[in-house]
């Protein structure tokens, strides 16, 4: 598997923290930045991770600003994209499962570095269910 994660300066300790337990499971990352919490502005970084998510670069990307929100707005704009908003690992499960989510957000200022890596790990790990979702899912995108 592998995952390109980003991050806007609220989030770069959160992204740094996922990173590390990525790599203790083995899994691929693609860091997008930025480096350092100089201030940046995040859709700069979201659509990168979108456009590597769309293009199958990666399985799966991740993003962190400071409430999730600007950053989710941005990566949803590309087609394809489907990212999820999730501060709990139960709706991080269900964006898998029922969503087919592909990209997750989380809001830096609002979870611990504990949380987040619960969330990412019930993300990464839980398969889209299929079934009565496949065509709400496919109804998401406007072509
Ligand atoms: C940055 O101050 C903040 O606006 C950003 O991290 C995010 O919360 C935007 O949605």
């Amino acid at each position: 598997m592998k995952i390109a994660i980003a991050s806007d300066h609220t989030g770069v300790k959160h992204k740094q923290e996922i990173i590390n337990f990525l790599h203790s499971e083995n899994i691929k990352v693609k860091d997008f930045g930025p480096e350092n919490e100089k201030r940046v502005d995040y859709p700069d970084f979201a659509h990168l991770v979108a456009e590597s998510v769309k293009s199958k670069e990666v399985d799966f990307g991740i993003l962190f600003c400071g409430t999730g929100n600007g950053i989710n707005m941005c990566a949803n704009k590309h087609q394809e994209i489907r990212s999820a908003l999730c501060w709990k690992k139960d709706i991080a499960q269900l964006s898998r499962l029922h969503n087919n989510a592909n990209i997750l957000t989380m809001p830096a200022r609002f979870i611990s570095f504990k949380e987040a890596k619960e969330i990412t790990k019930e993300f990464i790990e839980t398969k889209f269910e299929g079934g009565r979702h496949i065509n709400r899912v496919n109804k998401i995108a406007i072509l």
